[in-house]
């Protein structure tokens, strides 16, 4: 199936995913699509397969023009999507989940005997070797993932975006997907195949298409590109004024935060590092390169091995509560999950991390409650108007800077921001970088992550550059740069 879009807009409220995205993809190419975090390849790819609507532009399938209304519908035109999310119902097996929409049948009973075989011939034709009687719910992630595949496949698209296929596979399974998809395309099947590992992108791909900020850079064929030329065109020209100016810290006495040979079963593997008083400390890495897991494991959200201490004191963060009473804030990436009660008022929320000193003198508190946080609410540049409104009603800029208000309450020694600037306006963007290095400036020790390179190196002193579960190289000052950064972070620079 040849794919034609041309002029492909695409905002989610104040982010402009897409700026106007043209390709074109013949039928049996399998296409890369590559580009930073954020560039807006699964934006294009689920535009492609009809799970969001594009706000303007025109797709033409076979020279014929297509306008999807949903991704049924996609997949009735051929096309299917194997997305970040993956699509899979737990509790059936594997063969169900595969056939599931097309089942064979006997009469009105679904023929199992007959699924079973049309998956087993499937498997073989792809290269996958899965149970066909297990419970999906109970496999990894990576056979899950082969699943759906399978499922593409099983629905005859002719079609299919495989978005960060080998993102959950070991390097061995991601050799095995490589080669499906080289058979799919031989097929006669049209694959877009977007990957931050560059090596694979350039094995698996004809030809290379590089996205950055919503934008189309350009397509080449994958013979004449390296690592080296896709990583110069991802990253193009940065801007640095929006940034505030960074203080110089001294990294010198005792850390305030220390990391001694931390691991997880989220994947962490003998994490190292300090982070002194005063100091903001950016993680950088793609995806699953273990970025959250690092901040979830300090913070107490995720069970982890190893040594933290705390001003120089050995401290064990078991939970979350124990974190916080330990002085150690977070952001969470997601702010709905571990960080807003978004039917709650601002205040609310604001007072939640110290609840329990404000029940013994509820009475004398409520007022002094008011007033102190209709003075954080000032600080963070909240309207103290909207102190009584649920959080759920306001802006995702004013929602973060409530959590900001929510965290310095509570004076943490370390605060640890996940993606601070995710969904968040321009505006507010600006606030929030301030705040961070007022903080710092007050003595705290930052740690931020960031899937923005620019804003970890606009922000941060020091880089630490994660790559599966450990970090692979720290940058400081000068050398926090983005080549040596993605080159780190991809694993094409010689680690140091
Ligand atoms: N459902 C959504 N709501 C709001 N913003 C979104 C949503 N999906 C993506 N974005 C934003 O759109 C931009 C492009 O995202 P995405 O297409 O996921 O990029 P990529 O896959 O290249 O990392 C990012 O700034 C992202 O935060
Ligand atoms: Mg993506």
């Amino acid at each position: 199936m040849a794919l034609t879009v041309e002029g492909i807009e695409k905002r989610y409220g104040a982010i402009h995913a897409l700026k106007g995205v043209s390709l074109s993809i013949e039928a049996g190419e399998v296409r890369g699509l590559v580009g930073e975090n954020g560039a807006g390849k699964s934006t294009l790819g689920k535009i492609v397969a009809g799970v969001v609507a594009p706000d303007a532009g025109e797709m033409w399938v076979d020279g014929d023009p297509l306008r999807l209304r949903s991704a049924a519908d996609a997949l009735a035109h051929g096309i299917s999507i194997v997305a970040q999310e993956l699509a899979v119902v737990p509790h059936l097996t594997v063969a169900e989940n595969v056939m599931l929409g097309r089942e064979p049948r006997r009469g009105l009973a679904v023929d199992h005997k007959e699924l079973r075989s049309r998956f087993l011939e499937l498997s073989e034709q792809v290269g996958f070797s899965l149970d066909p009687g297990a419970r999906l719910g109970t496999l990894r992630k990576s056979e899950q993932q082969k699943a759906e595949i399978l499922r593409a496949v099983a629905r005859d698209a002719r079609l299919i975006v495989m978005d960060e296929p080998t993102a959950a596979l070991s390097s061995d399974e991601a050799r095995q997907l490589v080669a499906a998809t080289r058979r799919l395309a031989a097929e006669g099947r049209t694959i877009v195949f977007v990957s931050h590992h560059l090596d694979e992108v350039l094995a698996v791909c004809d030809n290379i298409t590089v996205l950055r900020d919503g934008r189309f850079v350009r397509t080449g064929p994958s013979e004449s590109e390296t690592a080296d030329s896709l990583v110069t065109s991802m990253l193009g020209q940065h801007l640095a004024s929006e940034y505030p100016v960074k203080s110089t810290p001294s990294r010198t006495g005792t850390p305030a935060l220390k990391v001694a040979e931390l691991s997880s079963s989220t994947g962490l593997r003998d994490v190292n590092f300090e982070i002194w008083p005063g100091e903001v400390v950016g993680i950088a890495g793609l995806v699953g390169s273990g970025r959250s897991e690092l901040a979830r494991a300090v913070f107490g959200a995720d069970a982890h091995d190893g040594v933290v201490q705390i001003d120089g004191e050995r401290t064990r963060i078991t939970s979350v509560r124990a974190a916080i009473d330990a002085g150690i804030a977070m952001l969470p990436e997601n702010r709905k999950e571990l960080g807003l009660l978004l039917e709650r008022s601002v205040t609310e929320n604001i007072s939640i991390p110290r609840l329990s000193s404000l029940t013994r003198f509820s009475r004398v508190s409520r007022s002094a409650e008011r007033q102190s946080v209709g003075a954080m609410l000032e600080k963070v540049g909240v309207r103290a108007s909207a102190a009584d409104a649920p959080v759920g009603t306001l802006s995702g800029g004013n929602q973060q800077k409530v959590m900001f208000a929510k965290w310095l309450m509570t004076s943490p020694r370390i605060f640890i921001a996940d993606e601070p600037s995710q969904g968040v306006d321009v505006g507010a963007r600006a606030r929030i970088y301030e705040l961070i290095a007022e903080m710092a400036q007050q003595g705290m020790a930052v740690l931020i992550i960031s899937s923005e390179l620019e804003e970890v190196i606009g922000l941060a002193h020091r880089v630490l550059v994660m790559r599966k579960g450990q970090i692979v190289s720290e940058l400081a000052d000068e050398s926090v740069q983005a080549e040596t950064i993605l080159g780190h972070a991809f694993g094409t620079a010689a680690a140091s």
